[in-house]
């Protein structure tokens, strides 16, 4: 074995593309790759992308532009920067990719992860550029190392489902991510052991469909998220267990039911609903209306009082009239959210919608503009609900100031406070004091 390499990933996009570098690192780790803080100096520098929206692609073209000055100092001073595109834009893009930036090495998509290790040898063996937009029939996590044992944050993601079969008209991750997939119960309650083993004691699992779940279990039947959860909260040690993204119409009873009686599952749901009008959610292909969303979050509520809703919106879905959009803004005040987030509908190409007519662009923004704002007002009122209250926190790090740590309350908020940095990994019972928007603060109760 050589000198060790110096590796720097950026990541974009979602949680799974964090599991994703995270794994990406360790088989990596195998072969001599350690950890750098920066691209520059490194010998490889994987971005792993996100082509949910229209600057989620640009972000990654700007940023090569950025390496390459650092790509041709390295080169000057002997060395040799290898550079990775990875995630849903190396997916989607493929090749295109390598002819509008040429000085990009090699293009992977989500599925050939486990190739990585192999293709990155042979980049920079000078077999010249690599592509592997595969969807292999192996299961790429098989081949795929977990994070390195020396890893110590109490809160991990684990992928236990991916890919979707739901092609809302909008969205380009049945292309990028592939059908839906589910990994076995098993290897998903050994992953979760050796995590717990670890340190961690905070588990979110993770699926673009994560409710549509349904792995081989050990039994021989075919596991549902609710028993999933229900066999993970089993696991001594592992305190909390979080779930995301979910489609409303995978929302069963007996998930619903879990939510109510399994203490471990942490009271907080996103479940994104895109739109309040039964005409734009039928055009979007989400397959429900907004009443029969409006009555699932009715019965989660009756399960579990104090849950959290959080949830996505679009606007200026082709076709969204001013009225469409009132349907939208009635529906947040009926819900209630904890938290959201709100986009402009972004053209993808290759989707159905984006061969649409489109509302103007600055019809779009104003809409945005106006749920935003509902949205801030609803999100400050949940936070500052919890004042006076006293929230079991999961500290994880240090904050901003010395003395300082951050933790996660139950409903997933940031949780700032003075305390023992010892106390990581520890569930303590904080006092809220303070809110903002995005965070609270508070002190350890007596
Ligand atoms: N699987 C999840 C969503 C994954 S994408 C679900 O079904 O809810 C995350 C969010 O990005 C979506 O909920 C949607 O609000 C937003 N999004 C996806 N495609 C978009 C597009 N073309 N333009 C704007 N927002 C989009
Ligand atoms: Fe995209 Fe719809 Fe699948 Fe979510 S359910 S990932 S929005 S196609
Ligand atoms: Fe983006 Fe791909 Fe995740 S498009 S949101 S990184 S699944």
């Amino acid at each position: 074995m050589g000198k060790a390499k110096k590796l720097f990933i950026k990541t974009y996009g979602c949680q799974m593309n964090v599991y994703d570098s995270e794994r990406m690192g360790s088989a990596l780790a195998a072969d001599g790759y350690v950890p750098a803080d920066s691209p520059k100096d490194a010998d490889l520098v994987i971005l792993n992308t996100c082509h949910i929206r229209e600057k989620a692609a640009e972000k990654v073209y700007s940023e090569l532009g950025r390496l390459k000055p650092l790509s041709e100092a390295k080169a000057a001073s002997g060395g040799q920067m290898t550079v990775a595109v990875a995630g849903c834009v190396a997916q989607a893009e493929g090749g295109e990719i390598l002819s509008r930036q040429p000085m990009v090495d090699l293009v992977v998509g989500p599925q050939a992860y486990h190739r990585l290790p192999g293709m990155v040898a042979r980049a920079r063996g000078g077999e010249g550029a690599q592509i592997d937009t595969e969807f292999p029939a192996e299961d790429k996590f098989d081949h795929l190392p977990e994070a390195p044992k020396a890893r110590r944050a109490p809160a991990a993601f684990l992928t236990v489902q991916e890919g979707c079969d739901k092609f809302c008209a909008f969205c380009v991750v049945p292309y990028t991510r592939g059908s839906e997939v589910s990994r076995p119960a098993e290897k998903v309650l050994a992953e979760a052991r050796g995590l717990v083993e670890r340190g961690v004691v905070e588990i979110t699992l993770l699926g673009q469909n994560v409710n549509a779940y349904h792995g081989a279990g050990p039994d021989g039947a075919d596991w549902s998220l609710a028993r999933l959860i229900r066999e993970l909260a089993k696991i001594e040690g592992l305190e909390r267990l979080r779930y995301t993204t979910s489609h409303p119409n995978d929302m069963t009873e007996d998930l619903i039911a879990t939510h109510g009686d399994e203490p471990k599952l942490m009271p907080y749901l996103h479940l994104p609903v895109q739109a309040g009008s039964d005409r734009v959610l039928k055009a979007m292909n989400r397959r429900h209306d907004a009443a029969s969303y409006i009555r699932l979050i009715e019965r989660i509520r009756a399960a579990r009082p104090d849950i959290a809703i959080s949830g996505d919106f679009i606007t200026g879905f082709p076709g969204e009239m001013d009225a469409d959009f009132e349907a939208t803004m009635a529906l947040v005040r009926e819900v209630r959210y904890a938290s959201a987030y709100s986009f402009k509908y972004s053209p993808r190409p290759g989707t159905p919608a984006a061969e649409a007519e489109q509302v103007p662009e600055g019809q779009k923004a104003e809409r945005l503009a106006r749920l935003q704002a509902l949205l801030t007002e609803q999100q400050t009122a949940f936070q500052q609900a919890c004042i006076g209250r006293t929230l079991p926190v999961l500290i994880e790090k240090p904050g901003r100031h010395p003395g300082q740590m951050v933790g996660r309350s139950p409903y997933l908020q940031a949780v700032h406070l003075d305390c023992d940095p010892g106390l990581t990994g520890r569930i303590v019972d904080v006092t809220i004091e303070k809110a903002s928007a995005n965070s609270l603060s508070g002190v350890l109760a007596a």
